[in-house]
């Protein structure tokens, strides 16, 4: 995935187009460029490999750079080295057409030789030029507008988008089009802006249009015109941003990964408070903000959870909560499998999409392929009018506000907390659970914050503890039931942002295989939070520790018979156990942050990934 942002105004746009790309940099940082435009002449293309500061270096913080019209890109290589040659933007010849491209054009191959074929010659090795020579194309032989150019390049091409365009006949216009790629525009007082997501443009405007797919827009000066596949005008609501510019910056903290892990209390109490009302009866969730009436909850036989990454594990702990407080039979699927799968999808079964970003590529395909099936969806999405959001039969918004880091955190803890309030509401519907359970339910949901704070609080011992295994080779995480769910997302945490290897395993699971990997010295993490499962996980972490393991052991407070088997022992308050993961991630958080830090790595932006993953 890749970041795109255009401005157009009386400004200098240089400067504000490396601005919004430095807030887009977790989408793509192996190189960047801008092309900005002064008046009629052609545009001054200015690329970088690397980090965008060299960007800013090489165009003095874009003051270098005249001209009030332009767009910018950081880029997350998909095809070609990440090289200045394949940087953003691209350009057609005589720099007739100049775009940046987020998304991957699928049949590029078939569309390049075609082009070479008719006399077109290419620098890079990159779809988006194939993309930008084939607007190029159209333009010129059938002698079009830009709008209609782009609507047959987009018929033409396969794969998923969001382009920002400019044309050397139209000064003081940018284009932009999209498919299954995220897009915003913003417009303020003369300036038009566009971006790939909201951070880039907020210093600039509260004002966003949402662009949907297979839909284009013209940008000038005076705002923005939106178009169809068909070139008809069509009519976009104004919506404004609520959050503040503050809740996108580092607010004091060395990164955002770390100022989000404090801002999860918020976030908790805030997604708690969206759906949690208070009656004579005591406390209710009142779901109808997500238009899913009791008749409807009370009619579904099964629940298919698909998700990826982090948000698959939510779903894998919200198995365990659902199949108990509401006796629904759950299967979760990662949705890069179950998009490929053939299902045998209930009719009156629910679909359950998670995400943070509401972009993700394999998540947006099952969600498409459940509403195909006919199966009703549910999505639970952070980004508002995210494709996700837009798509779904119904949606439960996480308010975790925006997450900057890769690695996430609060969008993770606010998913459990939204699988929670789904089950027991679910639950209650079903005739399962009576009020004062609920009531009870989420009064201590509600004392979740609190007991996070105090988790944070333990913060320095975890950061002695990982500065000691900094240097580990493997790390394992063990647990088993929602145990297991929680060890899949510290085992994640880990490896993703610290490099070091690291595997979650279902502990029962472990003398199947994996036990051959203890040697002495290793880390193992057992996880250990579950009551009836306790004794039995911990008979597996000394297993592993007679094998030469160095037992880390993560249980509640009250457990401290874990301290005869563990070596270092992290507790986490009492809760009901169905909850516990919102709890025991918090350290393992913390380890992988402070693993991380010890080790010398930029943890908000680990190498070869990105936040959101809008390609397959
Ligand atoms: C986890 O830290 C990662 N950022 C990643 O696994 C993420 O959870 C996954 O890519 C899903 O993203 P989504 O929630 O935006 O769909």
């Amino acid at each position: 995935m890749c970041g795109i942002v255009g401005c157009i105004g009386s400004k200098p746009a240089a400067p504000m187009l490396l601005d919004g790309l430095s807030k887009l940099e977790y989408r793509g940082y192996d190189s960047a460029g801008i092309a900005v435009r002064d008046g009629e002449g052609d545009p001054v293309v200015v690329k970088a490999k690397g980090r965008l500061k060299v960007l800013e270096e090489k165009t003095n913080n874009g003051h270098s750079v005249p001209g009030s019209c332009g767009i910018g890109h950081t880029r997350w290589a998909t095809h070609g080295e990440p090289s200045e040659r394949n940087a953003h933007p691209h350009m057609s010849e005589d720099y007739f057409v100049v775009g940046v491209h987020n998304g991957i054009i699928e049949n590029y191959q078939e569309l390049r030789d075609k082009l070479i074929r008719k006399g077109y010659q290419f620098e890079s090795e990159t779809d988006t030029e194939v993309a930008i020579k084939t607007i190029d194309y159209y333009y010129k032989k059938y002698q079009m507008g830009p709008i209609d150019a782009i609507a047959k390049t987009m018929v033409r091409v396969r794969g998923s988008y969001a382009l920002a365009v400019m044309f050397k006949e139209y000064p003081g216009e940018i284009y932009v089009a999209r498919k299954d790629s995220p897009m915003i525009i913003g417009v303020e007082d003369g300036e038009t802006y566009v971006a790939s997501d909201v951070p880039a443009i907020l210093k600039y405007t509260r004002n966003v249009y949402y662009i949907g797919n297979l839909e284009m827009a013209r940008l000038t000066t005076e705002g923005a015109t939106f178009y169809n596949l068909d070139g008809d005008v069509i009519e976009k609501p104004l919506t404004e941003i609520k959050w503040d510019a503050e809740a996108a910056e580092k607010g004091g903290y060395e990164h955002f990964m770390m100022k989000e892990i404090h801002e999860q209390p918020k976030a908790i109490a805030d997604t708690i408070a969206s759906v949690a009302r208070k009656g004579d009866q005591g406390k209710y969730i009142d779901l109808e903000t997500l238009e899913l009436p009791e008749e409807v909850i009370k009619d579904i036989s099964r629940i298919y959870i698909v998700a990826c990454g982090s948000a698959y594990h939510v779903g894998i702990a919200a198995q365990y909560v659902f199949e108990d407080l509401a006796e629904i039979p759950v299967t979760v699927d990662l949705a890069s499998e179950f998009r490929y799968r053939k299902l045998l999808l209930d009719p009156n079964g629910l679909v359950v999409i998670i995400s943070q970003s509401g972009e993700t590529a394999d998540s947006l395909a099952a969600l498409r392929i459940a509403k195909e099936s006919g199966v009703r969806t549910l999505a639970v999405v952070n980004v508002i009018g995210s494709s996700i959001a837009r798509e779904a039969d119904h949606v439960f918004y996480t308010l975790a506000g925006p997450e900057i880091a890769v690695a996430t955190t609060k969008a993770y803890s606010t998913q459990l907390i939204a699988s929670y309030l789904l089950a027991i509401q679910f639950g209650h519907v079903k005739g399962l659970l009576d009020a004062a359970r609920v009531d009870e339910l989420i009064t201590e949901m509600e004392t979740l914050p609190d007991k996070i704070e105090k988790v944070i609080d333990d913060k320095d011992r975890l950061q002695w503890f990982a500065a000691k295994f900094a240097n580990e080779k493997d790390i394992f995480f063990l647990g088993r039931g929602i145990d297991y769910a929680i060890s899949m997302e510290g085992s994640l945490k880990m490896k993703e942002i610290s490099y070091v290897h690291s595997e979650a395993y279902a502990a029962g699971e472990l003398k199947h295989g994996t036990i051959s990997l203890i040697e002495d010295g290793t880390l193992v993490v057992g996880v250990c939070t579950q009551s009836d499962l306790y004794e039995k996980t911990v008979s597996n972490m000394v297993e592993v520790k007679s094998r030469g393991a160095y037992l880390m052991g993560l249980t509640s407070y009250g457990n401290y018979n874990i301290e005869d088997s563990a070596d270092f022992v992290v507790y986490i308050p009492k809760t009901d156990e169905h909850f516990a993961a919102s709890l025991a991630v918090v350290p393992l958080q913390l380890l992988g942050y402070y693993v991380a830090v010890t080790r010398g790595l930029d943890v908000d932006k680990p190498r070869n990934l990105a936040k959101s993953v809008t390609v397959e």
